[in-house]
């Protein structure tokens, strides 16, 4: 990696946009590209963030098109068809592999060095995609998996608890959509488990609660897309913090989408896994203790994945 960091985010819709922000806000690299095929969309948005830089930090933020992906450090891939309500992410899916196509056909013409970042829905399915049609080694291919799902679950336990989110350590694993699962026997608080804990504690959730927590994450985006669209905030949050672990080499350990193979007898597919991302992309996905239940839904979630793969048409 060079001194100079550089970011290109191909989609500027909602997604891309509000990442773009959010690179400029953090000051996250040294030149941001935005490519998106309204081209007009791609050049109000760098004028637009431009005419903040005085105000945000300085870093050169441009419209531009497939050679710009030259040098780039990581490309964040945010294009593609969003759901409409009542749509599945899965729906989504061979509209937005067909889009992939093309995508990645341009960009690897000028770069196959960078570390790709898959947002597009169904993201699980479209990192495994971009994997298969770049040939890219695995580590360099992350999808944004579970880490909004995860952000999404600990909030809601912070707001029952209240505890600040970033003090409560789970996760929400699987599938980015309806068969993700919460890892609850490795929800710790301080190093205490539900299992340590007491009926009376404030850190005890009931089975009633737990419920309701794990169904309030898996459907949180339908509910905001009925409400508003679509969503965009905290998906951007979750790809600049990608990005920051990446470009600073933090070795954090993120529920990003990783391509695994056997994973507790799980292969060829991407799920939403904890992995240490550092400056490799996907530096190692961790071997979870999970109990006999949680296994057996996370198989559920890849076989799930898996009878969609088989579907998709290249
Ligand atoms: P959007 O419709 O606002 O934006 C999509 C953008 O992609 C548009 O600007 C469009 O012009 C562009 N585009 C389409 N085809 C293109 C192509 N071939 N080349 C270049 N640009 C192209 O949608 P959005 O709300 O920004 O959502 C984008 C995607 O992100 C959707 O698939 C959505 O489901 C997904 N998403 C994922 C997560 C997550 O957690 N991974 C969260 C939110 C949204
Ligand atoms: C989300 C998108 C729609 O916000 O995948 O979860």
């Amino acid at each position: 990696m060079n001194n100079q960091t550089k970011i290109v985010v191909v989609g500027s819709g909602a997604v891309g946009s509000t990442f773009a922000y959010t690179v400029l806000l953090r000051g996250l690299a040294d030149e941001l590209v935005i490519i998106d095929k309204n081209q007009d969309k791609a050049e109000g948005d760098a004028l637009d963030l431009n005419h903040g830089l005085l105000l945000a930090q300085p870093m050169k933020i441009t419209a531009g098109d497939y050679p710009d992906c030259k040098d780039a450090d990581i490309i964040v891939i945010t294009a593609g068809a969003a759901q409409k309500p009542g749509e599945t992410r899965l729906d989504l899916m061979q509209r937005n592999v067909s889009i992939y196509h093309q995508i990645l056909t341009e960009i690897l013409k000028y770069n196959s060095e960078a570390i790709f970042l898959i947002a597009t829905n169904p993201v699980d399915i479209l990192t495994y995609i971009t994997i298969k049609l770049t040939h890219l080694p695995k580590e360099r291919v992350i999808g944004s998996g579970t880490l909004l799902d995860s952000a999404r679950f600990r909030y809601l336990i912070s707001e029952k608890m209240n505890i600040d989110p970033r003090s409560i350590h789970g996760m929400i694993i699987g599938e980015h959509g309806d068969t993700e699962l919460a890892a609850w026997s490795l929800l710790n608080i301080a190093g205490m488990t539900q299992e340590q804990v007491k009926e009376q504690s404030r850190y005890y959730l009931s089975s009633a609660e737990k419920e309701e927590i794990y169904l309030q994450t898996k459907n949180a985006a339908y509910q905001i897309i009925e409400k508003k669209g679509s969503t965009y905030y905290a998906i951007a949050l979750s790809l600049a913090r990608i990005c920051e672990a990446i470009l600073h080499d933090q070795m954090s350990i993120l529920p990003v989408s990783a391509y695994l193979d056997n994973y507790k007898g799980i292969s060829d597919v991407c799920l939403g896994i904890p992995s240490i991302i550092g400056k490799n992309g996907i530096e190692e996905v961790l071997d979870l203790p999970l109990t006999k239940e949680e296994e057996e839904k996370l198989q559920h979630s890849a076989n799930q994945l898996g009878n969609f793969i088989h579907q998709i048409q290249l």
